[in-house]
C-alpha cells in the first residue's frame, strides 16, 4: 500500500468524539470481569446499566454501541409501523441518522422548527399531533427532544420546558430525549441529570463524546420499554458479547471520584467560552446567522454555555472552505456545519494552550483568506 497515513490535527476541535480513553479507563478495561452480554451475564455491562438507570432516575437501562443505535432502538420500542414521530427540525434524529426512522422503523417524521434556545414551541408540538380518529392520519407516537440541542450552540434544555411539554401532551404520548450530551446540559445548568429527564419516558446518552470513553451509549426507561429496546437492539445487530470491556470505561466515566469525567465537563465549557471570546475579537468572524443569531453581527460569546462554538466567516462559503483549510495547515481542525456555519468543539484534550493556539491559527487563516 502507498500513501500517507491520515493524521488528526494537532489541536482537534472537530468534535468531542475524538477523545481518547483516560489511563483509568484503559486500566479498568484491561481488568474488567466479562461474560456474554447477549445471554445477560456480563457483570460489567449489568453494573453500568444499573449505574446509568440510577443516575437518570429510571427503572432500567440498556448499553448500546452508539448514540444513533440508542435513538433507533428507542424509536423502535415506542413507535409502530406507520406511526409518526414529532422531532425538532434541526435534530440529529431527523437529519443525521440516515432516515432510520423511515427505513427501519417504518415511521414518518414531522419536523417542528425550534426557537433559538433549541426548543420547538410547545403549542407547535401540540398542534402537530394527528387526529387519531381520522383513518387518513398517521398515528402520532413519540415526541423527541434533543438535549443539549446541537444546532443552537449545544444549548441545554431546562426541566421547565420538559414539564410544560409533558403537561401539554395527551396522556400516553411518550417523550424521548436524545441526550447525546445530556451530562453537558446537567453540568451547565448545575443540576442532577435525572432532573432533565424526569418528564421523559426514555433517554439516550453518549459515553463516547465529552465523557471520553472509546465507544458506547446508554438508553434508559421503564423495564417494559427497555425489554422492547433490547429486542430491537438484537434486531439491528447491536447485541455484543464481552461488551464489559467497553462498559468498564463507561463505569469510570460515571464514577464520582477523580477518575470520573462528568464534573470535568465544566472545563470544556470554560474553554469553549474562551475560544468564543477570542474569536469574537477577530475581524472577519461573525455570528452564524442561524436560529435568531443575527447574520453578519459579531459573535456573541454569551451564547456559549456548553462545549460548542458555532460561528461563520464573513465572505461566504468559498472563504469558509479556504479558512478551514488554512486552519488545518496551521494544525487546527474545525468542521463546516449546516447553514454556512463552522463548528469548534472542546473536550478532554483541549486546555488553555490549545485554545490560544487555535486563536493564533484563526488570526493567520483570516489574514490568508482575506481576498476571498
Ligand atoms: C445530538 C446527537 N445525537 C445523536 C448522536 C449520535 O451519536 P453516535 O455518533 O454515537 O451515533 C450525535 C452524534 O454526534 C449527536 O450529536
Amino acid at each position: 500500500m502507498t500513501g500517507e497515513m491520515p493524521q488528526a490535527p494537532q489541536v482537534d476541535l472537530r468534535s468531542d468524539t475524538v477523545t481518547h480513553p483516560t489511563t483509568a479507563m484503559r486500566e479498568a478495561m484491561a481488568s474488567a470481569p466479562v461474560g456474554d452480554d447477549v445471554f445477560g451475564d456480563d457483570p460489567t455491562v449489568i453494573a453500568l446499566e444499573r449505574r446509568a438507570a440510577a443516575l437518570l432516575g429510571k427503572e432500567a437501562a440498556l448499553f448500546v454501541p452508539t448514540g444513533t443505535m440508542g435513538n433507533l432502538v428507542s424509536l423502535m420500542a415506542h413507535v409502530p409501523r406507520g406511526g409518526e414521530v414529532i422531532a425538532p427540525a434541526e435534530s440529529h434524529v431527523f437529519n443525521d441518522e440516515a432516515a432510520n426512522y423511515a427505513v427501519v422503523v417504518g415511521a414518518g417524521l414531522r419536523p417542528i422548527a425550534e426557537t433559538e434556545d433549541g426548543t420547538p414551541p410547545v403549542q407547535s408540538v401540540v398542534g402537530a399531533i394527528q387526529d387519531s380518529t381520522d383513518p387518513h392520519c398517521p398515528i402520532t407516537s413519540l415526541v423527541v427532544v434533543e438535549n443539549c440541542h446541537a444546532h443552537t450552540m449545544s444549548r441545554p434544555i431546562s426541566p421547565t420546558y420538559m414539564r410544560e411539554l409533558r403537561s401539554s401532551l395527551i396522556d400516553g404520548l411518550p417523550i424521548h430525549v436524545d441526550g447525546a450530551r445530556l451530562f453537558n446540559a446537567a453540568v451547565a445548568l448545575g443540576m442532577p441529570v435525572s432532573d432533565l429527564v424526569a418528564d421523559a419516558d426514555s433517554a439516550t446518552f453518549c459515553l463516547s463524546k465529552g465523557l471520553a470513553t472509546p465507544a458506547g451509549s446508554v438508553v434508559v426507561g421503564s423495564k417494559a420499554f427497555i425489554w422492547r429496546a433490547r429486542r430491537a437492539r438484537k434486531l439491528v445487530g447491536g447485541g455484543m458479547r464481552q461488551a464489559g470491556i467497553l462498559a468498564a470505561a463507561g463505569l469510570v466515566a460515571l464514577a464520582d471520584g477523580p477518575d470520573g469525567t462528568v464534573a470535568r465537563l465544566a472545563n470544556d465549557h470554560a474553554m469553549a467560552r474562551r475560544l468564543a471570546e477570542g474569536l469574537a475579537q477577530q475581524d472577519g468572524i461573525v455570528s452564524p446567522g442561524h436560529l435568531a443569531q443575527p447574520s453578519g453581527a459579531l459573535l456573541d460569546p454569551q451564547r456559549v454555555v456548553t462545549n460548542f462554538v458555532l460561528f461563520a466567516v464573513a465572505g461566504g462559503l468559498t472563504r469558509r472552505a479556504a479558512y478551514l483549510q488554512a486552519l488545518r495547515d496551521h494544525g487546527v481542525g474545525m468542521v463546516s456545519y449546516p447553514h454556512g456555519q463552522i463548528r469548534a468543539v472542546t473536550h478532554l484534550g483541549i486546555g488553555e494552550a490549545e485554545i490560544d493556539r487555535a486563536l493564533e491559527a484563526s488570526a493567520k487563516a483570516l489574514a490568508e483568506t482575506a481576498y476571498h
